[in-house]
């Protein structure tokens, strides 16, 4: 048995978890539609027995994604959502959460409107700098959790200054690595005991299905997570798991291309006159360009930019062709939207205001088209401004 764990990333995306099947030699893993197992006698069966509780498909993506964060284990589940939910399952009442101010507005809001009724107390802060996190500590304290970068600003966290912190105060600390993918940031790495990410996105690649992970360091994490899984249901189909399977393989490649192609744009967009500010980690105007370079072996394809006005993001937005109009990020294709009105219209306008989000400001999440093609419709779409 080859331990892919020391191999490169390249060669870990297509073998790790993914090994010709035993049965058959088949080069894919196969795509085991069952409920249930056939048993040999009472108590023997050949390692499942239900598929709530285990499948082979899904077992096979759980061993690749651990494989790419380095972590000891992985659990899958329906959404990126269900994969957050599942993380609070591991607190109590009374516990408290430390939270970045500026996490994915679904995570907020389950944790405001589901985990409070729970008696789960959160503090949000602006995790840029350790110190508030520090600042933010009670004795209750069990969980920070971070994004970074974050949506759509581009503010990276320091996520091992923050790691540091949990650590000596012995509190969790769970990274949503979703907008960077583990080709280029693997918190582990630099401390973090849990990584979250939306499946949905790079990882899957395609925008062809919905899923979430919890990749864990530790035995209580394989534990608490599988009983989660078995207990409240809300895994990944077999299906689904097959196609997350099918991306990964193909994820090093990808994320090259959506890194060249997001590095473009944003150069693109920094220089034209038309725009007033780019949010992207890989230009030297970005106030975090240091850490970014330190963190991440990469910048990614997320990235937003100001046109200055709502009527001008609307003129943009109406006029793209080959950029497509809609929210979520990730998926081969260039998909392009207005946060102030999709990823964070429920934010409310007091809390965008604070967070920088503007009324102009247009998301990207750069896809891998011919990059001639994506600055072309880029360039006239913002010629239609104004117009
Ligand atoms: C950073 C981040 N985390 C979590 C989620 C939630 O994932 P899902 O839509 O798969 O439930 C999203 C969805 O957009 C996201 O962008």
């Amino acid at each position: 048995m080859i331990d892919w764990s020391k191999k490169g990333f390249a060669t870990r995306v297509i073998h790790a978890g993914q090994e010709p099947d035993p049965l058959t030699g088949a080069v894919n893993v196969p795509v085991y539609l069952t409920s249930t197992y056939a048993q040999e006698e009472i108590g023997k069966n050949k390692g499942y027995d239900y598929s709530r509780a285990g499948n082979p498909t899904r077992d096979a993506l759980e061993t690749s994604l651990a494989a790419l964060e380095g972590g000891t284990s992985s659990h899958v589940f329906g959404s990126g959502m269900a994969a957050i939910t599942a993380l609070i399952t591991m607190l109590r009442t009374g516990d408290h959460v430390i939270c970045g101010e500026n996490v994915y507005g679904g995570t907020t809001r389950m944790f405001n409107e589901i985990a409070t009724r729970y008696g789960i107390e959160f503090t949000y802060v602006d995790t840029s700098d350790a110190e508030n996190v520090r600042r933010a500590l009670r004795p209750q304290t069990k969980l920070v959790h971070i994004e970074t970068p974050t949506n759509p600003l581009m503010t990276l966290t320091d996520i091992r200054a923050v790691a540091e912190v949990c650590h000596e105060h012995e509190v969790e600390m769970s990274v949503d690595n979703t907008f960077m993918s583990p080709y280029f940031q693997r918190p582990i790495e630099y401390g973090a005991d849990i990584v979250m990410h939306s499946t949905t996105k790079f990882l899957n690649g395609h925008s062809d299905g919905l899923g979430g992970v919890l990749v864990g360091t530790k035995p209580e994490h394989q534990e608490r997570f599988s009983f989660v899984q078995k207990c409240t249901g809300g895994i990944l189909s077999p299906f689904e798991c097959y196609l997350v399977l099918r991306g990964v393989k193909t994820l090093a490649v990808r994320m090259k291309q959506h890194d060249e192609n997001g590095r473009k744009v944003a150069e693109f967009l920094e220089k034209h006159p038309k725009v007033l500010q780019v949010h992207y980690p890989g230009l030297e105007t970005h106030p975090q360009h240091e850490l970014a370079k330190r963190q991440m072996s990469g910048f990614g394809s997320m990235l937003a930019f100001d046109v200055s006005s709502p009527e001008n993001a609307n003129d943009l937005l109406k006029a793209v062709r080959v950029c497509t109009l809609g929210e979520s990020l990730g998926g081969v294709e260039t998909l392009i939207s207005h946060p102030a009105t999709m990823t964070h219209a429920a934010t409310g306008a007091k809390m965008r205001k604070k967070l920088g989000i503007t009324d102009g400001l247009v998301r990207i999440s750069v896809g891998i088209e011919d990059i001639d093609d994506l600055l072309g419709d880029l360039e006239q779409a913002l010629g239609a401004m104004g117009g």
